[in-house]
């Protein structure tokens, strides 16, 4: 098993480029098995997460073929609808096939996704929105039997709100079912994340009729088919949030590149709150190369970081997926800060690690008290998800002596070879098997 061994206290200077993001890439690619033309996605990141749904559509039928940083999935052989077990417990998002494999042929069996580190992650949502579009749903030796009546879903008033909040994989879903369904679909209290916007574009180039996506309220006239198309992921906003941390927690002076600022608005006041500078450099890039309104930003810290309160939300507000990382840089800040979590209330497996660095954290219930410290100590520390790995990371890079991040497995499903990225900065980090 492979970990990061970093030596700490190292400003971090220099450029980086932000890639696409992971999180649109995976509903992009299922959204693919409603047609059998190209899909052409440019931009989607080199992860585990993506090479694990690159396997989950080529066991549907799927021909997936990479030319550099873009994938263009092709309709190798219709009418497989059976999603494995063994594909879909390795990445909870498997469970994105779902509503395009039902949308395209009328019936799919697709295993339930298993349990997550970040807390209980129910799909009653999804499930409930598709039975709202006609489907007929029930489970079966741990997978969920989904079967259109006729064939075709049809259109219908769906309301995707929980007790956290909407859900973003599951607007992803119904949005993805329904474009092929009969008639008017009107999706309310969807996710507003500009992931579930980023694939409402594709499933526009591919001839859908989707209104409202990004807000709150989604509107959708189903058609009979849709076509090839070609589309251009949106940059990763929670990499983009962790480098800016990086920078800010090492003191460093840093330009990201393709840096997506109208997503990232909570996270960035926060931020400047905080003490942390952001400016825009240079001129707007050449058309095409800076999607999506990207840009690029210097970021600069202050030595004083200021502690702030932090509350979770769903988009527009500030990101569980960043929580951990912020976390990490108000462990130095000149106080007392508070974290609330309001969409994985229990996602705190990264308090119990950063206590072994020296930090100085209180958990109550879903809320965490962190009383900034003179310093960290490095220390070897484990993380069982993603986001939480990445506030180690960041908490290593700013400690003194050495820190061993284990089970970096979990970051590689998130960041595209992050140590190179950190290296390029100027941090002391390298990967070592163990
Ligand atoms: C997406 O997960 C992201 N994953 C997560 O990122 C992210 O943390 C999460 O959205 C919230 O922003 C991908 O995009 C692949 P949800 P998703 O359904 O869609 C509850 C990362 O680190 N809920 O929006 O699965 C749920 O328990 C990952 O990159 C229900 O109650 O999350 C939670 O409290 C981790 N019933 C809230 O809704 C449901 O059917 C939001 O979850 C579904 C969800």
């Amino acid at each position: 098993m492979d970990a990061f061994l970093i030596n700490g206290g190292k400003p971090l200077r220099g450029e980086v480029r932000i890639h696409g993001s992971k999180n649109a890439s995976l509903p992009l690619m299922a959204a693919a098995l409603l047609t059998d033309g190209p899909v052409t996605l440019r931009d989607v990141p080199d992860l585990a997460d993506i090479r694990n749904m690159t396997r989950l559509l080529d066991s549907l039928g799927q021909s997936i073929e990479p030319q550099g940083e873009a994938l263009t999935i092709t309709t190798r052989d219709a009418g497989k609808t059976l999603a494995h077990y063994d594909i879909v417990r390795t990445m909870r998002a498997g469970i994105c096939v779902l509503g395009p494999l039902l949308a395209a042929h009328g019936s799919a069996k697709v295993s339930m996704p298993g349990g997550c580190a970040i807390g209980d992650r129910p799909v009653d949502l999804h499930l409930r929105g598709l039975r709202a579009l006609g489907a007929e749903i029930h489970l079966d030796a741990g997978y969920i039997v989904a079967e259109a009546p006729g064939g075709r879903l049809r259109g219908a008033h769906v309301f995707l709100g929980g007790p956290n909040g909407s859900t973003v994989l599951g607007t992803a879903n119904v949005l993805s079912a329904a474009v092929l369904a009969a008639g008017t679909t009107v999706i309310e209290s969807a996710a507003c994340e500009p992931e579930v916007e980023d694939l409402a574009r594709l499933l526009n180039a591919m001839g859908a009729r989707v209104a409202g996506a990004g807000s709150p309220v989604i509107t959708v006239e189903g058609v009979d088919r849709l076509r090839a198309a070609e589309h251009t992921v949106i940059p990763d906003r929670i990499e983009a949030g962790t480098y800016v941390m990086a920078a800010a927690i090492t003191n460093g002076d840093v330009v990201l590149h393709n840096f997506p600022t109208s997503t990232l608005t909570a996270a960035l006041d926060r931020l400047r709150e905080i003490g942390v500078t952001l400016e825009a450099v240079g001129a707007s890039e050449p058309a095409g190369a800076a999607p999506h309104g990207a840009q690029s930003v210097r970021v600069v810290t202050p030595r004083r970081l200021h502690p702030v309160q932090v509350v979770t939300q769903p988009h527009p507000g500030f990101p569980t997926d960043l929580q951990a990382q912020i976390m990490a840089l108000l462990t130095l800040a000149d106080g007392n800060a508070i974290i609330t979590e309001k969409i994985f209330p229990d996602r705190f497996l990264h308090v119990a690690e950063l206590l072994r660095m020296g930090a100085d954290i209180t958990r109550v219930g879903s809320s965490a008290m962190i009383t900034g410290v003179r310093e960290l100590v490095g220390a070897p520390v484990m993380a069982s998800d993603l986001r939480a790995s990445a506030g180690l990371v960041l908490a290593g890079l700013a400690a003194r002596g050495q820190t061993q991040v284990n089970r970096v497995y979990h970051l590689d499903r998130g960041y595209e070879r992050m140590e190179l990225t950190l290296q390029q900065l100027g941090a002391d980090i390298e990967r070592v098997e163990v």
